[in-house]
């Protein structure tokens, strides 16, 4: 049962609930907030009228003034790519040297190309492209498909076991899973691999060198440098795609490897690869 009652101490009528001793007290609703209603309301029948507001089906009512969002982001867009075509289409047609003798055209594309690898290549190959383990580092001077300006823009864009026709193509055989090399022979070449920071030695008559002779120096070299432009990285340095320690090695050669770098053709423009491969390049120059 609710009573109306009258609170004795600031005179406003209760709403007769009574939870557990607290009444609450029916004071009307603050003057600011019903102007406030009204003022909104009032704006919302000047917007009806002035901006687009109401959806009709197909249109929808367009407003006195005019005003098209869409068309305006069209308009910008269009504008910001017209100021840009100029110095895209020098990036696209010309070859590295001119571009790389045109200082306002490398100020321009370094920048922009910075921001594209940010958001296309650093969740593989890391910020500044660092590399880790599979993904190649990018700021060394070790390349396994070539450290020219052409080169690097030619693996951008066909990538590496790629599903692009004219795709690089890299495969470290899976001798152990395919039987081509029994476990003993395995674990002979690991640790012929991991003695080789000194180099092929050419009077080496080991049972793991001679392996290494017979069944990887085709890939290699006889020298075990690799063969840049083929994918076979240098064996003798201390720059590991997948690692150098023992395990990593013997999974290697146990499993193989086949390493995929996406092909860029279709998802970035000339220009967009050209300026990603001056950026890569530079990044394994000394900051100047
Ligand atoms: C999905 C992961 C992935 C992404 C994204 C990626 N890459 Fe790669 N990239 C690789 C892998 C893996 C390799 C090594 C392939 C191999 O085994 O030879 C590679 C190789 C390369 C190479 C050759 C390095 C060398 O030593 O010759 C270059 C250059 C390169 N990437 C640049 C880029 C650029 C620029 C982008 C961004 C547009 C990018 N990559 C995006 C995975 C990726
Ligand atoms: C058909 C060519 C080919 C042959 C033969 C071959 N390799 Fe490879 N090897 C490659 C390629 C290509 C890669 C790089 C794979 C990738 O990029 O994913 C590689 C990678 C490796 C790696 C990893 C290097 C790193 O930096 O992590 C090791 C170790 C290796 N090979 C050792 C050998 C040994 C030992 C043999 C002989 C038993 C051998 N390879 C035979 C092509 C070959």
């Amino acid at each position: 049962m609710s009573i109306i009652e009258r609170d004795p101490v600031t005179g406003h009528i209760t709403t007769g609930h009574n939870w557990n001793g607290i009444k609450e007290l029916n004071t009307p609703i603050p003057r600011i907030v019903i102007a406030f209603i009204i003022v909104t309301h009032l704006y919302a029948l000047v917007a009806w009228v002035l901006l687009p507001t109401w959806p009709l089906g197909q249109t929808y009512t367009k407003g006195l003034l005019g005003i098209d969002q869409r068309n305006d982001v069209e308009t910008d867009i269009a504008r910001a790519d017209a100021a840009r075509a100029d110095w895209t289409t020098a990036l696209a047609t010309q070859d590295f040297d001119t571009i790389q003798s045109n200082a306002d055209l490398m100020a321009k594309a370094t920048a922009t190309a910075a921001a594209l690898f940010g958001q296309n290549c650093q969740a593989c190959h890391g910020t500044e492209g660092a590399g880790g383990p599979g993904f190649p580092q990018l700021s060394d001077n070790t390349w396994l498909w070539g450290g020219t300006m052409e080169e690097v823009a030619e693996t951008i864009r066909v990538g590496v076991n790629s599903t692009h026709p004219d795709s690089h193509f890299a495969q470290m055989p899976a001798f152990g899973r395919d039987q081509m090399l029994d476990r003993s022979q395995i674990s002979t070449l690991t640790d012929y691999v991991m003695s080789l920071s000194d180099g092929v030695q050419p009077d080496d008559s080991s049972e793991g060198a001679v392996l290494f002779q017979d069944n990887c120096a085709a890939c290699h070299g006889e020298d075990a440098l690799g063969v840049e432009g083929t994918g076979a990285p240098n064996l003798t340095d201390a720059d590991w795609l997948y690692g150098g320690d023992k395990n990593t090695i013997h999974t290697t050669l146990m499993n193989g490897r086949q390493g995929q770098m996406p092909s860029w053709a279709d998802r970035l423009s000339e220009a967009q690869i050209k300026m990603l491969a001056i950026y890569v390049v530079n990044l394994s120059k000394p900051a100047s």
